[in-house]
């Protein structure tokens, strides 16, 4: 008989007050700075995941698919190549993909932890759950924080493999990622360790625009998401089907910009951040970005934080690249 997996603690990090308080902040900024923006870590409340896990199975989206593939191929060179204890996953999700990755680490005999971490408690806790029963003899744990500020409370012993799929690397600004990069490069310290990264790459905007902007309209639900999640935290009264989903690739940047425009002269109250804005017909809230990468400038952001690629696999279709770095 098969006993039932424990339930995996989930530990919290984020600072009592993070929804108000960060998204306050955000908030304030971001929607009086010209053009208005937000970060896309706002998105990923219990239906922001969900709708991401949907996106994921989109035709359009080809991101998931790609990368799932490489790793079916190529996880056990990565883990031979670097066979670690820990395994650490940035911005874990669903976790859909990890079992691939474990498993080769697994494999290659070294793997005794996974610690996943995410903003978002329901998808730890999904994940949690569905990974628990495939890998007893591991240790999980799920750490709720924010890889942008608080890599510091990661495990900083033994031989670890920071993972960080998706292309999310590529929703964070160039001057952010390389303030992130060597964040992690000194949270890998002087006993090495490594980088597993997923980046989507550069193809022509005709692939690259329904990705974002899908025909059953899940994306457009995602990015609607951010103004519910305001609404439900800061009482805001944003008319959310008042506003557009846009998609646009922006060539200079090589990167898609997710906004949302307004279809009308709007005054929004935001009374949580002691805020009212306006928007102007056509007026746009720039929601995320999502950069696209080459390979060679992939090496090149590594390097500069002081890692050193060991390894980059494509998947056959050459729309998405791992790369796996170690610190130097
Ligand atoms: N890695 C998964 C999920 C990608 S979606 C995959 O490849 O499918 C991006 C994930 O990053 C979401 O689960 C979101 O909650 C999380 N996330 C976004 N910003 C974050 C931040 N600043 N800190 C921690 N997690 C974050
Ligand atoms: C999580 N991240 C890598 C996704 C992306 O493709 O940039 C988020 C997303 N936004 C719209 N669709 C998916």
């Amino acid at each position: 008989m098969t006993l039932p997996a424990a339930p995996v603690e989930i530990v919290h990090y984020l600072p009592a007050h993070h929804l108000e308080r960060s998204l306050r902040a955000d908030v304030r900024a971001g929607l009086t700075a010209v053009p208005k923006t937000m970060p896309p870590k706002w998105f990923y409340d219990r239906r922001g995941s969900e709708l991401f896990e949907r996106i994921t199975g989109l035709p359009e989206y080809y991101l998931t698919r790609a990368e799932r593939e490489i790793l079916a191929r190529h996880a056990p060179e990565m883990a031979a190549a670097c066979p670690a204890e820990t395994l650490i996953e940035l911005g874990s999700g669903s976790s859909r993909k990890t079992p691939l990755l474990l498993s080769a680490l697994k494999a290659a005999g070294s793997l005794r932890r996974y610690v996943s971490v995410d903003v978002s408690d329901s998808a730890l806790a999904a994940a949690a759950a569905s990974l628990a029963p495939l890998f007893p003899d591991l240790t999980l744990q799920a750490v709720a924080a924010d890889f942008e500020t608080q890599l510091q409370v990661l495990p900083h012993e033994g031989r670890r493999m920071v993972a960080f799929l998706g292309g999310t690397i590529g929703n964070l600004e160039r001057a952010q990622r390389a303030v992130f990069l060597r964040n992690i490069r000194q949270l890998l310290g002087p006993g090495g360790g490594s980088l597993l990264v997923g980046t989507d790459l550069v193809k022509p905007a005709g692939i690259l625009v329904p990705a974002y902007d899908d025909a059953a309209g899940v994306t457009a639900d995602f990015n609607r998401n951010l103004l519910r999640v305001l609404n439900r935290e800061l009482g805001a009264d944003f008319d959310v089907e008042a506003f557009d989903h846009a998609a646009v690739w922006n060539p200079a940047e090589e990167r898609i910009e997710m906004r949302l425009r307004a279809t009308r002269p709007m005054q929004v109250n935001l009374p949580g951040a002691d805020l009212t804005v306006g928007f102007e017909q056509g007026e746009e809230l720039l929601t995320e970005i999502s950069a696209k990468f080459r390979p060679e400038g992939i090496a090149a952001e590594l390097a500069e934080a002081g890692l050193e690629v060991a390894g980059q696999w494509t998947d056959a279709g050459g729309r998405f690249a791992m790369t796996l770095a170690r610190a130097v």
